[in-house]
């Protein structure tokens, strides 16, 4: 949710700042669907992704209601994230694997996504890679997170198996995971919690646990070696 003492017009002003400076890295219809639904965080905290990394930003979120900022606890009382971690679809802006990075007093992040816009970000545990990861990819890490990555999550789910990592993915509805599906929502969040369950065993991983971060219906999934 948004800061309640902030006013419609200061919420406003200050993504319309932040478009202009940001110009380049929007589209024009993206730019239109942010300033029409920039008072959105006053109803819920599970905004769309464009719009919840502009307000984290521009430090616009109540902290306990900030979702990256719920992940990160839930993670933090699961694993070390002083270790080398891989985020799967960081998003435009890598909110979450910032603020991993900055937390960390070892260990490293590496956030992959072809959509990210800051490319030059000087944290130094912190490397960002604008691409996407493949299914069969050998990745030099020790856990992989991923907050709502959609499509990106049955990516995950191989490579979590393929490379025997520790991994925390918050689901969403699964409408990013391919236009031919024929899966409602709750269906595809099943056959991923099915494909996790599956790659845990198969790789060793231990069980595969559930939590939830307030205002989503979607789960974080986990493991517990
Ligand atoms: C709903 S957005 C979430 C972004 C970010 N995690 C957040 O919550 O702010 C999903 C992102 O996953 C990315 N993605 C999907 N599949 C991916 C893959 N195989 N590798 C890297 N990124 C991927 C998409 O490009 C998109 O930016």
């Amino acid at each position: 949710m948004l800061k309640a003492e902030l006013s419609d017009e200061e919420v406003f002003d200050k993504v319309s700042a932040f478009l202009m400076k940001h110009k380049q890295d929007y589209t024009g219809k993206e730019r239109d669907f942010i300033l029409k639904n920039c008072l959105w965080g006053r109803r819920s905290s599970l905004v769309t992704d464009i719009l919840r990394q502009i307000y984290d930003e521009l430090n616009l979120l109540e902290e306990k209601e900030n979702v990256y900022n719920q992940f990160l606890c839930i993670l933090k009382q699961n694993f070390d994230i002083n270790t080398d971690i891989v985020e799967i679809g960081g998003g435009k802006i890598p909110t979450l694997s910032k603020k991993i990075a900055q937390r960390q007093t070892h260990g490293t992040i590496v956030t992959y996504d072809n959509k990210l816009i800051i490319p030059k970000i000087s944290i130094p545990n912190l490397t960002l890679v604008k691409r996407r990861l493949l299914l069969n990819e050998q990745l030099k890490a020790k856990m992989l997170i991923g907050f709502m990555p959609c499509e990106g999550t049955e990516t995950a789910i191989s490579l979590v198996k393929r490379n025997r990592l520790d991994f925390m993915i918050a689901l969403c509805d699964g409408t990013g995971h391919g236009e031919d599906s024929f899966l409602s929502p709750e269906e595809w969040v099943s056959s991923m919690i099915y494909d996790a369950k599956q790659a845990a065993r198969e790789a060793g991983l231990g069980e595969v646990k559930k939590t939830y971060i307030k205002g989503s219906p979607y789960p974080i999934i986990y493991n517990r070696r």
